[in-house]
């Protein structure tokens, strides 16, 4: 069983790498056990070395990072990883070690010999074939292999799950299926789960918490319907303003009676159309609208 899902504690957090760059600097906030928050930002603004100071990929040149109360330089790195779950872009599996081997790698770190029954437990949890077990690395999806990933990463057992661009190599269905997956593991499992992604379509519909990244800093920290609401500031509004006006585009191409006057069916204003495309205003759509999502989706991978 998992352990107790634990809070993460950021307090005055800052990393100036060699060379001056300022990655993170003065970041302080408390992740609550149990809840799934989203890292999102440009590229560049700071979020994988936040993310990494909490497992000690990064060592923060200034202020302390706690795991429930504890601080995370109190214990060994090898030790501490065992506890935290990492999952990144092209997650890397070991391309000469089958499934099996790859998932089971933690627990032979561990001191773990019989692995097998663990492995198949794993290999269900992120709904992948047992058949696949005995593949190598190369055989695979994209997206299988992230699930791969996700399954070496929970093999400890660990609470808390850090997640860096994991789905960022994924077409965008396999990327939505893979996301829906790992919401549901993380409540089943009652997770502490972190998301690093510039993708602040999937922050708001996967998270329960969105924290906004720019030059090191958090610029906002809100729920995705408080984000959604335009409550969250400047910052946040501008990366928010995408995915609304992606959303409201889609509900009007679903939905031609939602436009003024006579609709779109009758205006030389769709897409190849002639003249500028007709819209309502972007606030009269918040992303949720029910004729807002794309068609319903086939099956994943
Ligand atoms: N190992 C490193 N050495 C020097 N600079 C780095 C290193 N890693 C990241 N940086 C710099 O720190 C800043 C933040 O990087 P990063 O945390 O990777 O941002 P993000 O994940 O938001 O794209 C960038 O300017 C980046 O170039
Ligand atoms: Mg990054």
């Amino acid at each position: 069983m998992p352990e107790q899902s634990r809070s993460v504690t950021f307090k005055n957090v800052s990393k100036v790498y060699a060379g001056g760059v300022k990655a993170v600097d003065g970041v302080s906030l408390e992740i609550v056990g149990g809840s799934f928050v989203a890292l999102v930002g440009p590229s560049g603004s700071g979020k994988s070395t936040l993310l990494k100071t909490v497992n000690r990929l990064v060592e923060p040149s200034a202020g302390e990072v706690l795991i429930g109360d504890a601080s995370v330089a109190a214990e060994p790195p090898h030790l501490l990883r065992r506890r935290i779950g990492y999952v990144f872009q092209n997650i890397g599996l070991f391309p000469h070690m089958s499934v099996a081997q790859n998932v089971a790698i933690g627990l032979r770190l561990a001191g773990q010999r019989d692995t097998a029954a663990r492995v198949a437990e794993l290999l269900e949890l992120v709904e992948l074939d047992a058949a696949l077990a005995e593949r190598m690395p190369d055989a695979l999806s994209g997206g299988q292999r992230q699930r791969v990933g996700v399954a070496r990463a929970l093999a400890c057992s660990p609470g808390l799950l850090l997640m860096d661009e994991p789905f960022g190599a994924l077409d965008p269905v396999t990327r939505d299926g893979l996301g829906k997956a790992i919401r549901a593991l993380h409540d089943r499992m009652g997770l502490t789960t972190i998301l690093v992604t510039h993708d602040m379509a999937e922050a708001l519909l996967l998270a329960d918490r969105v924290l906004v990244m720019a030059a090191g800093r958090i610029v906002a920290d809100a729920t995705p319907r408080d984000l959604l609401a335009g409550k969250a500031g400047a910052e946040a509004d501008a990366l928010v303003a995408v995915p609304r006006e992606q959303a409201h585009r889609l509900a009007e191409l679903g939905n031609p009676s939602i436009l003024p006057g006579t609709g779109r069916g009758t205006a030389p204003a769709g897409r190849g159309g002639g003249g500028a495309p007709q819209r309502t205003r972007p606030a009269e759509s918040p992303l949720h609208q029910p004729a807002a999502g794309p068609p319903p989706r086939p099956g994943e991978e």
